[in-house]
């Protein structure tokens, strides 16, 4: 395989590539910045709270023998956006990989919701997203595709979630987020295909992260949440990690626009497997 090269007991899928993880100090966006540095990439650490987690992500990276670093920034922030990724262009070179995983939840019923909570989930899932995109896309179309890496010029993983598609009540701000990604995520990948630009979408079921504790930690919340969840486990960071890898590298090259739900089957109705 071109540009692969082996990885204790398997292929290093991103021998040889960059990568930009947003939200990378905690939670999914930590799991998939070390996951892609295990598999060869040099990663930009991207956080924007939180410093010595995200550098304490750094030095983990740092020890797959590849390059990292930290960089604050608010992705909901034009102009902390394009500082970043310019940053990236001249300290690794150039960018193969952006993983848009930044995001946040502000729950509340509508009656309740601030226009304030509304805007901050739209700002940071979604345009926060369009943004990284976007100064990603420059980069890629200026490099072109280098074969000895990638077949790709570029690939763009959305993190989405299964409320692209699942309505949930109590959190309007947060699922329009989610259907949102889901829109602009096919939407620039029919726009850029034909530069040889993959974008896609990795979409969490409920994951063990601190966005959720509230579901989890209880033994209560936990079980019912499982119910939830064919499967019968909440997934670990490290599931979601897996898949952002394999979207990421060649080994997809020829998925395009797609979601790759990673969920246990919460997104299979599992309310009509005893109804209906
Ligand atoms: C949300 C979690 C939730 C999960 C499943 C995720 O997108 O961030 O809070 O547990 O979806 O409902």
């Amino acid at each position: 395989m071109r540009g692969v090269a082996r990885e204790a007991g398997s292929v290093r899928l991103l021998s040889g590539q960059k990568a930009l993880v947003t939200g990378a100090n905690s939670g999914i966006g930590r799991a998939t910045a070390i996951r892609l540095g295990r598999a060869g990439a040099d990663v930009v650490v991207n956080y924007v709270a939180d410093r010595t987690a995200a550098e304490e992500v750094v030095k983990e990276i740092q020890g797959f023998g590849v390059r990292a670093y930290a960089h604050e920034a608010d992705v909901s922030q034009e102009d902390q956006v394009v500082r970043m990724v310019s940053r990236m262009v001249d300290e690794l070179g150039t960018i193969d990989v952006l993983v848009a995983n930044a995001g946040l939840q502000r729950d509340a019923p509508i009656a309740s919701m601030s226009l304030q909570e509304w805007h901050t989930v739209l700002e940071v899932n979604l345009t926060g997203q369009f943004l990284c995109a976007r100064e990603a896309v420059k980069e890629f179309r200026r490099r072109g595709v280098v074969p000895d890496v990638s077949r790709a010029a570029g690939k763009i993983i959305c993190m989405s979630s299964v409320h692209q598609v699942i309505p949930w009540a109590g959190h309007v701000n947060y699922a329009s987020s989610k259907g949102g990604v889901q829109m602009m995520m096919a939407t620039l990948a029919q726009e850029l295909a034909p530069e040889r630009i993959r974008v896609n979408a990795v979409a969490p079921g409920a994951i063990r992260t601190p966005i959720n504790r509230g579901a989890w930690e209880t033994d209560e919340a936990e079980a019912g949440l499982l119910k939830l969840i064919p499967y019968g486990r909440i997934g670990e960071p490290e599931d979601i990690a897996d898949a952002v890898l394999v979207m990421a590298s060649d080994l997809l090259d020829y998925v395009v626009g797609t979601t790759l739900y990673v969920d246990g089957g919460m997104t299979l109705f599992p309310g009509f497997a005893t109804g209906g």
